[in-house]
């Protein structure tokens, strides 16, 4: 039987190597986890690489974004001055 720590790597191991692959920057100590700018170049790659699938709509500012030098740093690696909230659509634009 595998201790549920042990059940991350395991998952991640089934995952297929494309999806680990390293082109999109992940979050420490969690191989199969992207970051947010993993997350974000990998949506706006599958949309420019299947336009008619999927688009990619900024949808609005985080907190931060709005009201930056307000968060308190010390104690989370969030980026200090925000970033955008992305939509990702994903649906066929040539279907009627
Ligand atoms: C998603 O894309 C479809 C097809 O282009 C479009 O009709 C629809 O309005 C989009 N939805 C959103 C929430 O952007």
């Amino acid at each position: 039987m595998f201790k549920s720590l042990q059940l991350p790597a395991i998952a991640c191991a089934l995952v297929s190597a494309a999806a680990q692959s390293d082109e999109y920057t992940k979050i420490d100590n969690h191989p199969c986890l992207r970051d947010y700018n993993g997350i974000t170049k990998s949506m706006f790659d599958l949309s420019d690489a299947n336009p008619t699938l999927a688009t990619v709509t900024d949808i609005g500012d985080t907190y931060l974004k709005l009201h930056p030098g307000s968060a308190i740093t010390e104690i989370s690696d969030i980026p200090e001055d925000g970033f955008d909230i992305w939509g990702f659509n994903v649906t066929n634009s040539d279907s009627s």
